[in-house]
């Protein structure tokens, strides 16, 4: 097995170190536009290779993508991430033109390779890779839902007091600050209601916090965060490649799920050797299915901003 991970910036580079900690393959490139960038991340990896004792061989590559020939799966985190104030839709200009770029310089060496993308607003810019590659649908799966879920969670845990690890919740909808859709209603801690513990009111500032937890972070470090989204990056990667049929809320293209057709959206998906191979509908309430309808109206808006 082989992943390259594009953009050696700080969640490329957690997501290449958790990918190779796990030996979720043989051969890892990472690649980035900046002179000697990637060696260098590369090179530092993999003198934690004895200490942290795995296996993975790890290159870099400084806009050479022939070197990345035979990849099974790519991650695509290259553009600019977001500075304190600005939402992840702000992004748009910059990334579409480097995230078309990256996807089309990816398959031109691995023709077979499923995409995951990180780069931001990420459910555009996994519609535009869908769009400019004409990649099946299967192949191209944007991590958002990954990482809102897993924030959901630990909103949850800290409200609570319980272990993450028990908790099964869900964040659909677009992966924006007014898109995220925190299914409270659905959560359980090991089948409980986690409404049957939590007040509405408490509730209501989990789903609220969850869904500014990327903003949060940017504003506390000036920067967009990257140990979450490196690892949920990575977690998508080890669901495709150890075939686990695992379900994680990814940004996927619907044909008539969801009541929506023609958008990447997050919604639960079984992930497996062939890319997300299912989507998983859950019913939703009337509630549920108006933000879900409202937030895809949003991400359609800034669809509508890309020249296809
Ligand atoms: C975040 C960015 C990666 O939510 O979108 O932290």
């Amino acid at each position: 097995m082989k992943v390259t991970v594009v953009g050696a910036g700080a969640v490329g580079t957690t997501c290449a170190d958790n990918i190779a900690r796990k030996e979720l393959c043989e051969e890892l490139v990472i690649v980035d536009i900046k002179d000697g960038y990637a060696q260098g991340k590369a090179l530092d990896l993999t003198q934690t290779t004895s200490l942290l004792g795995f296996d993975t061989k790890i290159t870099g590559s400084t806009g050479d993508y022939s070197v990345t020939a035979g990849t099974d799966v790519a991650v695509i985190t290259s553009g600019v991430p977001r500075k304190p104030g600005m939402t992840r839709e702000e992004l748009i200009g910059i990334n579409a033109g480097i995230v078309k770029d990256v996807a089309e310089q990816i398959l031109k060496y691995s023709p077979n390779a499923i995409i995951v993308v990180i780069s931001n607003p990420m459910d555009t810019m996994t519609y535009l890779a869908l769009k400019s590659t004409g990649l099946p649908k299967n192949k191209i799966i944007g991590m958002g839902g990954a990482l809102d879920s897993s924030r959901f969670k630990t909103y949850l845990s800290l409200a609570m007091g319980v272990s993450q690890g028990d908790l099964q919740a869900n964040v659909i909808g677009g992966h924006g600050d007014t898109t995220m859709i925190p299914l409270t209603r659905l959560a359980t801690w090991q089948n409980v209601p986690v409404s049957d513990v939590l007040s509405q009111e408490e509730l209501e500032k989990v789903a609220a916090d969850t869904m500014v937890g990327g903003a949060t972070l940017t504003k506390l470090l000036g920067t967009s965060a990257w140990y979450a989204p490196g690892a949920a990056g990575a977690a998508v990667v080890e669901a495709i490649i150890r075939d686990e049929k695992k379900v994680i809320p990814c940004s996927v293209y619907l044909e008539g799920e969801y009541g929506q057709s023609d958008i990447c959206i997050g919604v639960p998906v079984v992930l497996g050797k062939n890319g997300w191979e299912k989507v998983i509908e859950l019913d939703l309430n009337d509630e549920e299915k108006a933000k879900f309808a409202k937030s895809a109206e949003a991400v359609r808006n800034m669809n509508n901003e890309l020249s296809l």
